[in-house]
């Protein structure tokens, strides 16, 4: 004979012994705060409100806090059964960030009053529980009673307030600032999800009353609390921007100290892996000290420091700004850091800071720590986020901008020079020749004309405003001279020819080379040469020039040909 029977009915002190497991697994100062804002986030982003609103007030004289959402509510019929432990109805929904059904347990579990209002599309509902946190941590057999009710309201949504069976707690310690840094860096209040344009369409309206009596409130959007916040826009730069004006031209590098030095380096990225969406926004501070200032800025005391303790993967940064890996799942910042292990570089990473957004993290019970092997992937995107930096940044972002560029190498420079070709000639004391650069052809002219070439051309004054090299006169007809490698430097400043030609009288040049003789054709030029060179000057207007430009057959600039004057190797 047999008989089947229900056997897992826990008893009283069964589940007295889930809640005490539950309520020790949490460990932060503002677990309690991230549990109710999670609920009250999850409700808001079930029932889309045309805006979500949450008031939050913690009250640490009295040791109580209160919130307010106008989210689902709870349908009274559900009420009861949600207050248990482990009771959830949000699985399969993916956009809801609960998933165990423990958070409202360890709000309830730790107060010696409980109430709770709610309204759902099918009633009204209010319950309270007293001696909730007395009753876990005692023995005896007595049944935890609720005491439910029904009342009259229309307003969507539900309202939990509280008062906490221990006063000492470390939350009623924190200050105004850092639990509204809290709040946004370490709850669903400082959703994530903007940094990718989707933001939560809530926003809080925070009041806090301290020990002392001071009252402070603030109200803010749901979004997280980004290092950059309170910056000027000149105060950072994200990578995007610098790379597109990066290539806008050929940036030397004393240009890009000078665009990056001091200055935030910031990037948002997404990757495809293991299945989902990863996202992430870091950013690359120029020295540690940015932390404090950033922290300050936000009314953070830096002195009020907490022991930085690693405890195992749980790290603890305190209520401040500062670098490290951080997570988020589902827009829901997690609070929870995970320990990068230096490995080269080392010395940077204090100055690197980066949240990633995983929807699928999956947490312990307590949300202290995240699976080992989601770890590994986030530590992963971190380094090589981290690694960039160092690559392409750092040499830019800290140090002088006056400092000599490092990648500046004196020897190695003189080194190339010796390369260059000879100039071997005997009217000149340059020992090089022009290597593709004006300067020098600039140099050698000069030198010419003060050995006496050119005798008829007076030169005024060169650069004159910073249009044209050369300003001169040659009797009493003004002259103007542009110096250059060759002509396809010219037509590389001119893309208007006429515009050349009715304003340059002279070019000096190295010399004129195939690819400008082809240019020059291809642009319906002519190139002819003046008779005679060097010693006849009777063709030409400036005294010694080589070759005639023309355009249509009017309009012509002269040509002087450093390379044929100089007779470099002859
Ligand atoms: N502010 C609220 N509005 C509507 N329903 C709520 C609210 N707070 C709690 N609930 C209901 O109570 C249930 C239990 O909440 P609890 O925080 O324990 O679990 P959860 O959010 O589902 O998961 P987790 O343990 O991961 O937070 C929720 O699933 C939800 O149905
Ligand atoms: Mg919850």
């Amino acid at each position: 004979m047999s008989e089947k029977l229900s056997f897992l009915t826990p008893d009283t002190s069964q589940i007295r012994h889930q809640i005490k497991g539950v309520l020790e697994s949490y460990s932060h100062e503002w677990d309690i705060l991230a549990e109710l804002s999670q609920n009250a986030v999850d409700a808001i982003v079930r029932a889309t409100p045309t805006r979500g609103h949450i008031e939050l007030t913690v009250n640490a004289q009295a040791g109580t806090i209160e919130i307010q959402d106008n989210g689902v509510g709870i349908a009274p019929a559900d009420l009861l059964r949600l207050l248990r432990p482990f009771a959830s109805d949000k699985g399969g929904h993916t956009n809801q960030i609960g998933q165990k059904g423990v958070g409202l347990t360890f709000v309830l579990f730790s107060t010696v009053s409980f109430e709770l209002e709610t309204h759902e599309a099918s009633g009204s509902a209010t319950a309270a529980v007293h001696g909730a946190s007395s009753w876990a941590n005692s023995d005896d057999n007595t049944d935890l009673l609720v005491e439910v009710g029904a009342i009259a309201t229309e307003t969507a949504g539900t309202r939990i307030k509280i008062k906490l069976a221990d006063h000492d707690l470390p939350l009623f310690d924190l200050t105004f600032a850092e639990l509204t840094f809290a709040l946004r860096t370490r709850t669903a209040l400082g959703s994530t999800n903007f940094i990718w344009g989707e933001p939560l369409n809530c926003d809080v309206k925070f009041s806090h009353i301290d020990r002392s009596g001071n009252a402070n409130a603030v109200e803010f959007d749901c979004n997280y609390l980004l290092p950059t916040e309170k910056l000027k826009s000149d105060d950072y730069i994200s990578v995007d921007d610098y790379l597109e004006w990066r290539s806008e031209s050929d940036r030397s590098d004393a240009e890009k100290r000078r665009k990056l030095k001091d200055r935030i380096v910031y990037f948002k990225g997404k990757k495809y892996q293991a299945g989902r969406d990863i996202k992430y926004w870091s950013c690359f501070v120029p020295n540690r000290a940015v932390w404090q200032t950033l922290s300050e800025l936000h009314g953070l005391s830096v002195e009020h420091v907490e022991d930085d303790m690693a405890d195992g993967d749980d790290m603890f940064v305190g209520f401040k700004f500062s670098g490290g890996l951080s997570t988020s799942s589902k827009g829901m910042p997690t609070g929870i850091f995970l320990e990068l292990k230096p490995r080269g570089s080392a010395g940077y990473f204090p100055n690197f800071f980066i949240i990633v957004e995983d929807p699928s993290l999956s947490f312990d019970i307590g949300r202290k720590s995240i699976q080992g092997r989601q770890q590994g992937m986030l530590r992963e995107i971190a380094y090589e986020e981290f690694r960039r930096y160092v690559r392409d940044f750092v040499k830019y972002i800290s140090g002088s901008i006056d400092d000599p560029d490092p990648s500046y190498d004196r020897e190695e420079l003189f080194a190339e020079i010796a390369s260059i070709a000879e100039l071997d000639s005997s009217s000149s004391k340059f020992a090089k020749r022009p290597n593709s650069q004006e300067a020098t052809v600039a140099a050698m002219f000069f030198e010419q004309l003060g050995a006496g070439q050119f005798s008829s051309f007076v030169p005024l004054i060169s650069g004159y405003r910073g249009r044209y090299d050369l300003y001169g006169k040659i009797g009493a007809k003004s002259q103007v001279v542009e110096f250059k490698f060759d002509l396809s430097g010219l037509f590389r400043d001119f893309s208007d020819e006429r515009k050349m030609f009715d304003e340059i009288n002279t070019v000096v040049l190295w010399e004129i080379t195939e690819k400008d003789r082809s240019i020059v054709s291809k642009r319906g030029l002519t190139l002819t040469e003046i008779g005679g060179g060097l010693l006849t000057t009777t063709n030409s207007k400036f005294p010694g020039a080589h070759f005639r430009l023309n355009l249509d057959g009017v309009k012509s600039i002269e040509i002087v040909s450093m390379r044929k004057i100089l007779k470099p190797g002859e």
